[in-house]
């Protein structure tokens, strides 16, 4: 049993809904596109799992948040699929790849094979057991990355509303979760290894505004310690995590954020791996001339600063995801992808984004009180990276726009007291 396409993306994620997008734009015929897909759904925009769709009033559901909603364009339902002729296969898992003979092989036993390949298959949560931890299994443990997660964590939090949550790890997930628990009126404790929140990407000092406005909610910190193991009770209903410092914290449930890994398995040992992600070039394609990669699962070349990187952000899914299509239907008009890296997040009334690169000296600028604030990072006397918490529109896309010039810094104090309007007079 078998079938053959010129084109097949492999995972239904945001990089997926994004590539099929583009395909559609740029004139792909009926019959010629496929999207394979271990998720029972067409793709969505996988940040609203951690924001609207915790919420305990009016939350978030699909339809209303297919791609590509995410960038204020059309909503790509399924019926969008069909009628521009794109083969949805959901519900299934492809369980081996031959990029030599360019054929997928589903769990359901069909073959499916593609002329071009766009591997799209994003990452998966890493386990508490891949940290020598056991027992994440419980009914009572979430973890969240796809609508499954999703709908299992709605009811976890429905059933312990008024008790205590525990959140594992200090990065994306915990501080947005952390924020969802606390707006459903459950107890919070965040339990992470770092000194502070959001370790990879904020200094101490944002990061203290972040976790003092936490505080301000009701959140708990417990830093420098991991979990060790969960209490159950005799009906198996867990009652407490246990820290390596000894310290035991009430709980009816737990939320896991400790990062993620990129869903490379089925090509190791046939294309070329590095940084933990798929090494492409500048369009996008792979060690394998017909397959390409995209999204959380590629390293591709960052020109602006001249290395390779794998970004775990929608906007880099979105944008590499059009890219790759965009070398493959027009290779002659399609120039090197040249990314500006940026991440944001919202969580209560708060709204931050970042552009560039974290690396160097760090100057801050604002009041740290609330209102507008942020931070430059300048680097072999060049600005690469800045931070805004607050801004208006027009602000970020100051912020954006100096980070791409990356201008020459000679004073950094001066940097310092020019605050956001250096970026915006540039
Ligand atoms: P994505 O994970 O979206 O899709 C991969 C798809 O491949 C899935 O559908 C999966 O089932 C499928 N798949 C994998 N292996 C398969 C196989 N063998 N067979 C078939 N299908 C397979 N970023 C940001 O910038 N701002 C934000 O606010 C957020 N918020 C956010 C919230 C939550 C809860 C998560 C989990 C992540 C975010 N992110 C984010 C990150 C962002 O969502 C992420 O970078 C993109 O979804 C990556 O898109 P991809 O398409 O690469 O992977
Ligand atoms: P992360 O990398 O942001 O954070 C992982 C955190 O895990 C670290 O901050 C650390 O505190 C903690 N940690 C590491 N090892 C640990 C251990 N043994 N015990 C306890 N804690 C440990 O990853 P995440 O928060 O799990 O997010 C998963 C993915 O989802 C990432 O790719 C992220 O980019 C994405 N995401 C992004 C957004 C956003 O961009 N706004 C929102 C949600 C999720």
């Amino acid at each position: 049993m078998g079938r053959a396409f010129v084109y097949v993306i492999l995972g239904g994620g945001v990089a997926a809904g994004y590539a099929a997008h583009e395909f559609v734009k740029r004139g792909v015929s009926h019959g010629e596109l496929c999207i394979i897909s271990e998720e029972p759904v067409a793709p969505y925009e996988r940040p609203a799992l951690s924001k609207g769709y915790l919420l305990p009033e009016d939350p978030a559901r699909l339809p209303a948040f297919h791609c590509c909603v995410g960038s204020n364009e059309e909503r790509l339902t399924p019926k969008w699929y069909k009628e521009n002729g794109i083969e949805l296969v959901l519900g299934t898992r492809v369980k081996s790849a031959d990029v030599r003979r360019k054929t997928l092989l589903t769990a359901t036993g069909e073959t499916i094979t593609y002329k071009i390949l766009i591997v799209a298959t994003g990452a998966r949560a890493l386990k508490l057991e891949e940290f020598g931890v056991s027992g994440s299994d419980a009914e009572s443990v979430c973890y969240l990355r796809d609508l499954a997660d999703a709908n299992r964590l709605v009811n976890v939090m429905q059933s312990s509303g008024g008790g205590n949550a525990v959140v594992i790890g200090g990065g994306y997930i915990g501080m947005e979760c952390a924020a969802s628990l606390v707006i459903g009126k459950i107890n919070v404790t965040m339990v992470f290894p770092e000194a502070h929140c959001m370790a990879r990407l904020f200094t101490p000092k944002i990061a203290s505004f972040y976790e003092e406005f936490y505080r301000s909610k009701g959140v708990k910190f417990v830093k420098g310690t991991v979990l060790t193991s969960f209490d159950f009770d005799s009906n198996e209903k867990m009652t407490a995590v246990n820290l390596r410092d000894g310290t035991k914290l009430p709980a009816d449930m737990v939320i896991v954020g400790i990062g993620i890994r990129p869903n490379t398995s089925l090509f190791e040992g046939q294309l070329t791996l590095e940084k933990g992600g798929i090494k492409v070039n500048g369009q996008m394609q792979s060690s394998n001339g017909s397959v390409y990669a995209v999204g959380d699962v590629a390293t591709f070349p960052v020109k602006i600063f001249g290395e390779t990187r794998r970004l775990e952000h929608v906007d880099s899914a979105r944008k590499s995801a059009r890219h790759a299509v965009a070398a493959i239907m027009e290779p002659e008009k399609t120039a090197e992808f040249d990314y500006l890296p940026f991440f944001y997040s919202r969580v209560f009334t708060l709204s931050w984004q970042f552009y560039g690169d974290s690396t160097g000296d760090v100057v801050h600028f604002g009041d740290f009180l609330g209102n507008s604030f942020g931070a430059y990072w300048v680097n072999k006397g060049h600005v690469v990276g800045s931070f805004l918490e607050g801004g208006t529109k027009e602000e970020y896309q100051a912020i954006a726009k100096i980070t791409r010039l990356k201008p020459a810094i000679e004073d950094l104090s001066d940097l310092e007291t020019q605050g956001l309007g250096f970026a915006l007079t540039l």
